[in-house]
C-alpha cells in the first residue's frame, strides 16, 4: 500500500526504517482522541465551506464507523502506516473513498498530534485527581479510627516524640492534598488547543479556531502557531507532577514496609495486598508497597528523559518530539495503579495499637516535656535539657523509663520536681501537650480532620465538573 505522502518519493520506505521511525505500537493508545480532533475539525470544515457540507457529513460517518471498529478491536494498525493520525486516515479513506483525504484539509499531523495529547492528558488528569481523592478518603478514614492511637514519633528513624497515629496519616493527607491541587492548577495550561497551527505557521484557509476549540471543550487556544506545535511543556508538568505522587507514594510504601515487619509490627497489611514465599513458609511480604516504591525510579526517569529529548529542539516540530508518548502513558498506567491498590490496602490494613502503645512505654520520647516541665518552673531551658539528659543516663544505666522513677530518684537531678510530673510524663499528657494549630494534640487533629474533609468535598466537586470531557 502506498504512503499518504508517498508523491515525493522514488523509493520505497527501507524496512528497518518503517518500524524505527513508526510510533503506531504505542500511540494507537490516542485513537478515541485522535477521532475526536477529527470529528470537530471535519464539523468546522463543513460550516466553514471549506469542504461541502455533505462531503463533512460523510467523513462523520466514516469516522464513527471506523471508531465502532477499534472499539471492536476489529482495526488492524499497521507499521507501513506509520502512527495513530495516518493509520485512521487510511481506515477512512477505505471506508468511505476518496472524500475521506479532504479531512486532512488545513491541518497537519504537527497540531493534530498536540490535539490529541491535550485531550488524552486533559481525561488522565481528571482520573488521577479523583484517584488521589480516594486514597485521602481512605487515609483519613483510618485517621478517625485512630484519634486514640499513640505512637512513637521519629526523627532520624530515632524515637523524638509520641504522636497519634491520625497525625501521622493526615501528614499524608496533606501531601496528596498540594499534589492534587497542582494536577488541578495544571489542567488550565493542557486545556488549551493547538489544532489549527498547521505545520507550524498556521493555514491559509479560513478555518474557526474557536468553534473547534468550543466543540472539543478547550477552554483557551494556543496564542502562537509555533509554539502551539512545539509545546511539550504541559507533558513535562504532568511528569513533574507524577514525580511528586510517586515520592509521596515511596516515603509512605517505607513506613508501610518498616511499620509491617516484625521488628515495629505496628500493622499489618490485608493478607489480599501481600503475597508468600516460595520457599519459605512463614513469609508474608509486603510486595505493592515495595513494587510501588520501585516503580518510583521509572516515573522519575520519564521525566528526565522527556527534558532532556525537549533541551535544544529547535522550534517547531521535530521527530525527536514522538519520544514525548511512552513514558506519559508509561507513567499514566504506573500512577493509576499504584493510587488505586494504596486506597484500598490503606483502608484495608490493621493497626495494631497494642504495639505502638508498648513501643511508645518503653521508651524516652518524654524527655522535652519533663524538661518543658523545669523550664515551667523556672529554670532555663538549656539547664532544663541537661538535667534531664543526665535523668536519662541514670535510667540507661539503671534499665528504668522515666515513668518507673520514684520521686526520690527524680530529685537527685533536681529539686524542682513534684509529683505533677507523673500526669506530665504519662503519653496522653505529652501528646495534647502539643496543642497548637497542625500539633498532634487530639483536639488539634480532629479539627486537621474536620479541614480535612471540606478540601475533599471541594476536590470532588472539581472532579465532577470536569468528568464531562473524560
Ligand atoms: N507520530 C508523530 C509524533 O508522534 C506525529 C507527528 C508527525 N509529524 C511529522 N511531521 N512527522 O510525533
Amino acid at each position: 500500500m502506498s504512503k499518504l505522502w508517498g508523491g515525493r518519493f522514488t523509493k520505497q520506505t527501507d524496512r528497518l526504517v518503517e518500524e524505527f521511525t513508526a510510533s503506531i505500537t504505542f500511540d494507537k493508545e490516542l485513537a478515541e482522541e485522535d477521532i475526536e480532533g477529527s470529528l470537530a475539525h471535519a464539523a468546522m470544515l463543513g460550516r466553514q465551506g471549506i469542504i461541502p457540507a455533505e462531503d463533512a457529513e460523510r467523513i462523520r460517518e466514516g469516522l464513527l464507523k471506523v471508531r465502532d471498529k477499534i472499539r471492536r478491536g476489529e482495526i488492524e494498525f499497521s507499521i507501513a502506516d506509520e502512527d495513530i493520525h495516518m493509520n485512521i486516515e487510511k481506515h477512512l479513506i477505505a471506508e468511505i473513498g476518496p472524500v475521506g483525504g479532504k479531512l486532512h484539509t488545513g491541518r497537519s499531523r504537527n497540531d493534530q498530534v498536540a490535539t490529541d495529547m491535550h485531550l488524552y492528558l486533559r481525561r488522565r488528569v481528571v482520573e488521577i485527581v479523583d484517584l488521589l481523592h480516594k486514597l485521602q478518603t481512605a487515609l483519613v478514614e483510618q485517621a478517625k479510627a485512630n484519634t486514640d492511637t499513640i505512637m512513637p514519633g521519629y526523627t532520624h528513624l530515632q524515637r523524638a516524640q509520641p504522636i497519634l497515629f491520625a497525625h501521622h496519616l493526615m501528614a499524608y493527607v496533606s501531601m496528596f492534598g498540594r499534589d492534587a491541587e497542582r494536577l488541578m492548577d495544571s489542567y488550565k495550561r493542557i486545556n488549551v488547543l493547538p489544532l489549527g497551527a498547521g505545520a507550524l505557521a498556521g493555514t491559509t484557509f479560513p478555518i474557526d479556531r474557536r468553534f473547534v476549540a468550543e466543540q472539543l471543550g478547550f477552554d483557551r487556544i494556543y496564542e502562537n502557531s509555533l509554539d502551539a506545535v512545539s509545546d511539550r511543556d504541559f507533558i513535562v508538568e504532568f511528569l513533574a507532577n507524577a514525580s511528586l505522587i510517586m515520592m509521596h507514594l515511596s516515603r509512605l510504601s517505607e513506613e508501610l514496609i518498616l511499620w509491617s515487619s516484625t521488628e515495629f509490627g505496628f500493622i499489618e497489611l490485608d493478607d489480599a495486598f501481600c503475597t508468600g514465599s516460595s520457599i519459605m513458609p512463614q513469609k508474608k511480604n509486603p510486595d505493592v508497597p515495595e513494587l510501588v516504591r520501585g516503580k518510583t525510579g521509572r516515573v522519575y526517569g520519564h521525566l528526565i528523559g522527556l527534558l532532556t529529548v525537549l533541551k535544544s529542539l529547535p522550534l517547531a516540530y521535530n521527530k525527536d518530539m514522538q519520544e514525548d508518548k511512552e513514558g506519559m502513558f508509561d507513567t499514566v498506567r504506573t500512577l493509576q495503579g499504584s493510587l488505586q491498590l494504596f486506597a484500598q490496602m490503606i483502608a484495608t490494613m490493621t493497626v495494631n495499637r497494642e504495639r505502638m502503645r508498648q513501643a511508645v512505654n518503653r521508651d524516652f520520647s518524654n524527655a522535652t516535656d519533663i524538661a518543658d516541665f523545669l523550664v515551667g518552673k523556672g529554670m532555663p531551658f538549656r539547664q532544663a535539657h541537661e538535667v534531664i539528659g543526665k535523668t536519662v543516663l541514670y535510667c540507661i544505666q539503671n534499665g528504668k523509663f522515666l515513668l518507673d522513677l520514684t520521686l526520690d530518684e527524680f530529685r537527685q537531678f533536681s529539686p524542682l520536681f513534684d509529683e505533677r510530673i507523673y500526669e506530665v510524663l504519662k503519653p496522653e499528657s505529652v501528646v495534647n501537650a502539643r496543642d497548637v494549630y497542625g500539633g498532634t494534640a487530639k483536639n488539634q487533629v480532629l479539627a486537621a480532620i474536620g479541614r480535612a474533609e471540606e478540601e475533599l468535598a471541594r476536590i470532588a466537586d472539581w472532579v465532577a465538573a470536569h468528568r464531562e470531557h473524560a
